[in-house]
């Protein structure tokens, strides 16, 4: 196995575990992954993923060894990177917590989480310009869309990495943790988030998400018919009343 998973209570961490090529993400890794997650989104005992890596490098990009040799025609038909989507469909809330390099793949990777946690040690990039290629994974659109075009234009251009302070001041990171504890913050968020209602998280997201792709006037129609739809769960009458009645809500309802 490439990974390496450990669940604590409802929070599953998966690192990365490729030390010796700075968990460069080939295909047999990121297949071993998507399918531990798929299983695990299903299970209303997972309520959150964290992403992690090594102090570092969270990844390195995608395996520029797998790549290097590759054809026009088994890039197209292998629809190489394809899979990839398969991660993005997981609907549990994942963390990426990122320590050292996180560029090319490595960076597109954490930006398919739902939230991006950095130690005051990580550095992005997306240097593929160097390689004679462009991000192929997402990169120059979800980069573009969470730093702004001059950014993202700068640091693909360019190929420079950004460190842990401009990621948070552009706007790629949410908070910045120091090294040393970066994953026990990153599983205690991770366990708030798994604390409440599973639906109700995967509806929150996916209106989130939302907000990249659709106009205002549509976002808030999509978010006022997913906001009616919580009120068929019983997670919105278990919270409500619990309000109501001063006490914790219990959300471990089905
Ligand atoms: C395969 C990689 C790798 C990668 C590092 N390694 N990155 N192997 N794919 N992306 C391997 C090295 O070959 C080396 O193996 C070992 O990891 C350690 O790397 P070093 O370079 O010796 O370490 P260091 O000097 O500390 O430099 C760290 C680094 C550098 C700055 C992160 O490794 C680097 O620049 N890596 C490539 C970063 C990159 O270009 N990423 C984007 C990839 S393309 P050996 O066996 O030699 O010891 C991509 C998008 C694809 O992600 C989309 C377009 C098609």
């Amino acid at each position: 196995m490439n990974i390496k998973i450990e669940q604590r209570k409802r929070v599953v961490i998966i690192t990365l575990n490729r030390p010796k090529a700075l968990n460069a993400l080939n295909s047999e890794l990121m297949r071993e992954m998507v399918s531990v997650m798929q299983k695990l989104d299903k299970d209303p005992s997972v309520g959150c993923f964290v992403i992690t890596g090594s102090k570092k490098a969270f990844a390195a990009g995608a395996d520029i060894k797998e790549m290097e040799n590759k054809s026009y025609m088994d890039m197209f038909h292998e629809d190489y990177f394809a899979a990839w989507e398969a991660f993005t469909a997981i609907r549990t809330p994942k963390i990426a917590a990122v320590s050292g390099y996180a560029l090319g793949g490595g960076c597109e990777l954490a930006m398919m989480c739902d939230i991006i946690y950095a130690s005051n040690t990580a550095k992005f990039g997306q240097p593929e310009i160097k390689l004679g290629v462009i991000p192929g994974i997402g990169g120059t659109q979800r980069l573009t869309k969470m730093v702004g075009k001059t950014k993202a234009m700068d640091l693909i251009l360019t190929g420079r990495l950004m460190n842990a302070e401009e990621a948070e001041r552009s706007g790629l990171v949410s908070r910045i943790i120091p090294v040393e504890t970066l994953l026990e913050e990153s599983v205690e968020a991770a366990a708030i988030i798994a604390s409440y209602s599973k639906t109700t998280a995967m509806v929150a997201r996916e209106a989130i998400d939302r907000a990249m792709e659709l106009s205002l006037r549509e976002g808030v129609l999509y978010e006022r018919r997913a906001f009616h739809a919580l009120f068929a769960t019983e997670h919105q009458k278990e919270g409500m009343q619990a309000f109501v009645e001063k006490r914790k809500a219990n959300f471990s309802i089905p």
